[in-house]
């Protein structure tokens, strides 16, 4: 039988998706269900003095106003973390405000109009402070982090050197504020049944929203069930358990029924983290053959006042080229803002818009073929850990890319290449983004029809976990892909990471291999034991699987007999898998090459991207339409970044004053040009058994780079400053 690893298999839950039968955490239905909206401070920074919910309360079909006139009583301390990479979350508990549009009341009613309506009638008095607001502003405050995600925020390999560099860039690059956006907004339904809770919560990690429920609720674990069926985008916005999950239990909690709270989109901008601003200064030194001498990245970036996370721009620099010394830094500012999180190849997202973009300065000043000066500084090993890479096929990418595009027919002057009017620029970047997996479990059940349910409690966030599970087993177990379904989503099931890091198929993958070559020997097993079955004696080791039957020489017997006779309700077994010391011995990444044509408007200032071509060395693909569509998304994501994204702060208010898709503008159908990838074949035996290098980020990682480089070539104006917006274009000369 044809494997189904690799094919281009329809999304197993497309159907469900485009018939609304997907439901998604805000549509589970409950009995007596009532709706929480959150109110939000109208200061960015303070105190509360008073809370008057007198007229909300008053209001109709108002059940309760939640608020620190009287701190809903929690069992922990949300000051208690259990990973510093969770986020600290405003509950209600004291008066202080953080932040503008930090919750400082919830209001339940009966209906979602009669809460909204409600909230808008709580009176909240506050004594405000002045924000302390801008990156540059804030500058002299700058500190060092004490590490970036378990990183040290500082690196310095390599000798300076003494020779006289041929060229030189020292540039500085700014990266605005970005808000993920996802067309699902967070939502929570919470069901409180004595002491236990069930969440239906938009996020990209059930087992973390259980463990911060169970920890601020006081109740084991197992007490709380956190379900997340599908999830309508995440990109990193929902990997973490964030304070309106908490408030819906807390809510319901209170009023005893069930509570739905979804936020609105512009409540999307407050307190479920954003991508902070950057500005990146990166100096390179090079000499005349195109050998880096020199690669320093100084990246100044912004927290909260309350919380510490680190937008980790340099790290790319600290593994991508080879270069006789590579330098980083990272500094942070304290601002009255909520907290940012991690959005889409955190830290690779702009720190390589910036170390692409000076590449590209280097090569014009080098009078150099970009490809060519990347080439000449290929790492070979990996620069920071001095490690052999698992694999690496970033030469054959730039090849395969620059092919497919006729990267060989450009002219490399600026300005040079027209359509009419229309200037045409062609330019490129590198992408990668590190290879991960954490421990995860998986669970194989063969049920009496003769079919299989692979399961793990992991989510699907859109990138088709559910099809490549179902393709894996379906291969393990010489099964047609119609006879096995996937479940995921739930903390019932077995215990699998938060998906994120672009590692939830190299994670969950082994697992589910595993589970399905256990239930197959389970399956064997039990045949040749069964005095009933055809097979009864043979030597496990001749019987195969094919079709959905056992096979021993001229002997068969389908998986559905062999269980009609054993009448089990199912023949169960669970594996996990995690990584092992071949993460010590290897630098593990992904590699690719992006190249971007733009078409821009010289009286206008006006940027289309016309074509994008990308190729990439991602290991293993498990699903060629999935994992391209993965891909398309990711570019489709830098296209948003480089020419449209960015979240405006009101500096006297702390506001984020670009609070809907009207003002926050994500690349729409005519934004998007064909966008072309392609795979480079890579084998690669160490990342995990399945050689699966994860491909939920890596898209996105050159785009900005690739199309800020495309804009020089066909304007010869240098674009340091995301997003590349018209009005920059016409006053840069
Ligand atoms: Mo991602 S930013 O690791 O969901």
């Amino acid at each position: 039988m044809d494997k189904s690893v690799g094919k281009p298999l329809n999304r197993v839950d497309g159907r469900l998706k485009v018939t609304g039968a997907a439901k998604y955490a805000a549509e589970f239905p409950q009995e007596g269900l009532v709706y929480a909206v959150i109110v939000g401070s109208t200061v960015p920074s303070g105190t509360i003095s008073k809370v008057d919910a007198s007229a909300a309360e008053k209001a109709p079909g108002v059940l309760a106003v939640l608020s620190p006139e009287q701190p809903p009583k929690l069992g922990g301390d949300p000051a208690q973390r259990q990973s510093p990479l969770e986020p600290m979350v405003h509950l209600l508990q004291n008066r202080r405000v953080d932040y503008f549009g930090q919750p400082v009341a919830v209001v339940v009613a009966d209906t979602f109009e009669r809460a909204t309506h409600a909230a808008a009638l709580v009176k909240v008095q506050y004594q405000a402070e002045k924000p302390k607001l801008g990156l540059r502003a804030l500058k002299a405050q700058a500190y060092a982090p004490k590490h970036i995600i378990f990183r040290p925020p500082d690196s310095d390999h390599g000798k300076a050197s003494a020779e006289t560099p041929a060229a030189e860039v020292d540039a500085t690059y700014i990266t605005p504020f970005e808000h993920h956006n996802p067309m699902e907004p967070h939502a929570t339904t919470a069901v409180w049944d004595g002491d236990r809770l069930t969440v239906y919560d938009a996020t990209q990690g059930v087992f973390g929203v259980r463990s911060r429920l169970a920890q601020l609720f006081a109740v084991p674990p197992e007490n709380v069930r956190c379900v997340a069926k599908f999830v309508g985008g995440g990109f990193g916005g929902k990997g973490s358990g964030w304070g309106h999950t908490i408030l819906a239990a807390l809510a319901a909690k209170t009023v005893g029924k069930p509570v739905r709270l979804v936020l609105r989109r512009d409540q999307m901008f407050t307190g479920v983290g954003y991508r902070p601003e950057t500005e990146q200064r990166v100096q390179l030194k090079a000499r005349k053959d195109g050998k880096l001498l020199l690669l320093r990245h100084e990246t100044l970036t912004s927290t909260s006042t309350f919380d510490e996370f680190t937008e980790p721009a340099g790290f790319t620099s600290r593994m991508l080229y080879a270069s006789e010394q590579i330098a980083t830094t990272h500094r942070l500012v304290k601002t009255t803002l909520p907290t940012p999180t991690f959005m889409r190849a955190p830290g690779e997202s702009p720190g390589m818009f910036a170390l692409e973009s000076a590449l590209d300065e280097l090569a014009y000043k080098l009078n150099m073929d970009p490809v060519q000066l990347r080439s000449i500084n290929h790492a070979d090993t990996d620069p920071e850990s001095g490690r052999p890479w698992s694999s690496k096929s970033l030469k054959e990418c730039y090849k395969a890319a620059a092919d497919k595009f006729g990267w060989s027919k450009r002219n490399p002057t600026p300005g040079s290449m027209k359509d009419g009017r229309t200037l045409i620029g062609w330019g490129m970047a590198t992408a990668t983004y590190p290879t991960m997996r954490q421990k995860g479990a998986a669970k194989a059940s063969l049920l009496p029809d003769g079919t299989v349910s692979v399961a793990v409690g992991t989510q699907d966030i859109g990138t088709g976990t559910y099809t490549v599970m179902v393709q894996i087993a379906a291969d393990e177990l010489g099964l047609p892909v119609q006879k096995v379904r996937s479940d995921l989503g739930d903390t019932q099931l077995p215990e699998a990471p938060v998906s994120g890091g672009s590692w939830t198929a190299a994670t969950i993958g082994p697992a589910v291999k595993r589970a399905a070559a256990a239930l197959r020997e389970k399956i064997i097993a039990t045949a040749v034991a069964d005095v009933g079955s055809p097979l009864k004696g043979a030597d496990p080791k001749q019987v195969k699987v094919e079709n959905g039957e056992l096979i021993a020489g001229s002997k068969k017997e389908s998986f559905a007999a062999l269980m009609k006779r054993q009448k089990l309700p199912s023949l169960d077994v669970q594996a996990d898998a995690q990584p092992g010391e071949e993460m010590k011995k290897y630098a593990m990444h992904a590699f690719g090459a992006q190249f971007a044509e733009v078409r821009v408007d010289p009286d206008l200032g006006q940027v289309r991207v016309s074509r994008f071509v990308g190729a990439f060395g991602v290991g293993n693909v498990l699903n060629a339409k999935t994992a391209q569509s993965q891909i398309q998304g990711g570019i489709i994501m830098g296209i948003g970044m480089a020419l449209m994204e960015e979240s405006v702060v009101d500096e006297r208010t702390g506001h984020f004053v670009t609070k809907d898709l009207a003002d926050y503008h994500v690349p729409v159908n005519p934004d998007v040009p064909d966008i072309d990838v392609i795979f480079v074949p890579e084998n690669d035996p160490y990342v995990n058994e399945l050689g699966i290098k994860g491909i939920g980020e890596i898209g996105i990682t050159g785009v900005a780079g690739a199309i800020a480089n495309a804009v020089y070539h066909a304007t010869g104006k240098r674009l340091r400053s995301l997003p590349l917006t018209l009005d920059k274009l016409l006053t840069t000369t």
